[in-house]
């Protein structure tokens, strides 16, 4: 396969022709912002809501955008065209850009702005959902989780310790609240109410947990945003992650105790399926257009 192009200051690049300078502040500080967005057969799902987010980190941390930043729906939608990867999780990254290294910020920002591809498999409308098995860690981020920075560590962290238990996602815990997961959201349905953690500054709002939310709703199902603690989710009739890349995908298991029957469940397994219809709505694929293979995905989070 020839070498994925990226997008780096206003070029299209080979991916190893696309350097960065080793004292740009996403590197030394991680002074720098994120999203990812996923295509479906060429076509971003919930793109205004990425980028609505997206104002809010840079505004955030201070950091003015360069002036490419307005046209990353178009260099996105390129970017996935070029390289061929029509299914794709694209990830978008805004540092403060290359400065000597001093804490405070430089008097005169170059911000770096770089687009990639990870390309993922096509929405299979015969899949089942995907079920993942969680262990629980001490939540230790700082306290603006609702901002999506570069400032990744104490996720990597929980996420490895997760799969050295051979479990695929982390879910944290805040002095005995659920708050999300390492790169993901918790849900919970207790008693027949959906919750989830209030979006407040120790979770991401993610833009698919509000998705499944409104779709909750409309099927009339209860929700409250209000935390979990980890004896609700021992208790949970179902609980389930949501993510741009992970999609909606049910957890069966919680440091290694089975969640209820150990399956998914109904309304997982509905929301799940109503995520999907809305996906295919939003990005124009049918049943009939879609590549139809019926080999179930490997689990992601
Ligand atoms: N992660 N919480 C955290 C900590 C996350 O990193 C993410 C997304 C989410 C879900 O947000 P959304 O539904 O908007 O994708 C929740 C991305 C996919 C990542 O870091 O790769």
């Amino acid at each position: 396969m020839d070498e994925p192009l990226v997008f780096l200051n206003g070029r299209f690049l080979p991916r190893s022709q696309a350097t960065l300078d080793i004292e740009d502040r996403g590197v030394m500080f991680a002074d720098g912002v994120y999203e990812v967005v996923h295509f479906y057969a060429g076509r971003p799902f919930a793109m205004a809501a990425h980028q609505a987010r997206l104002q809010r980190s840079l505004q955030a941390i201070a950091l003015t955008p360069p002036a490419e930043a307005c046209r990353l729906a178009p260099i996105s939608a390129e970017l996935v065209q070029r390289n061929r990867t029509p299914d794709a999780g694209v990830y978008w990254q805004i540092t403060r850009g290359p400065a000597p290294r001093q804490h405070a910020f430089p008097a005169r920002p170059r911000p770096t702005l770089l687009v990639m591809t990870q390309p993922v498999g096509p929405l299979d409308f015969a899949a089942p959902v995907s079920a993942l098995r969680c262990i629980t860690t001490e939540d230790v981020r700082w306290q603006h989780c609702c901002y999506k920075t570069l400032m990744l560590l104490a996720n990597v962290l929980a996420k490895e310790k997760a799969h050295q238990a051979g479990c695929e996602e982390a879910i944290l815990l805040r002095q005995g609240r659920v708050t999300e997961g390492s790169s993901t959201n918790v849900l919970a349905l207790v008693q027949g109410t959906l919750r989830t953690h209030p979006a407040d500054q120790w979770i991401l709002e993610g833009v698919t947990r509000g998705v499944v939310l409104d779709l909750a709703r409309r099927r009339g199902l209860r929700v409250v945003e209000q935390a979990l603690t980890l004896d609700d989710l021992h208790a949970a009739e179902e609980v389930f992650l949501t993510g741009s890349t992970t999609e909606l995908a049910a957890v069966t298991a919680i440091d290694g105790r089975p969640v209820a029957d150990g399956r998914p469940g109904p309304v997982t397994t509905a929301l799940y399926q109503a995520f999907i219809d809305c996906v295919a709505a939003e990005c124009g694929i049918t049943p009939a257009s879609a590549p139809g293979t019926s080999a179930a995905p490997a689990p992601r989070a």
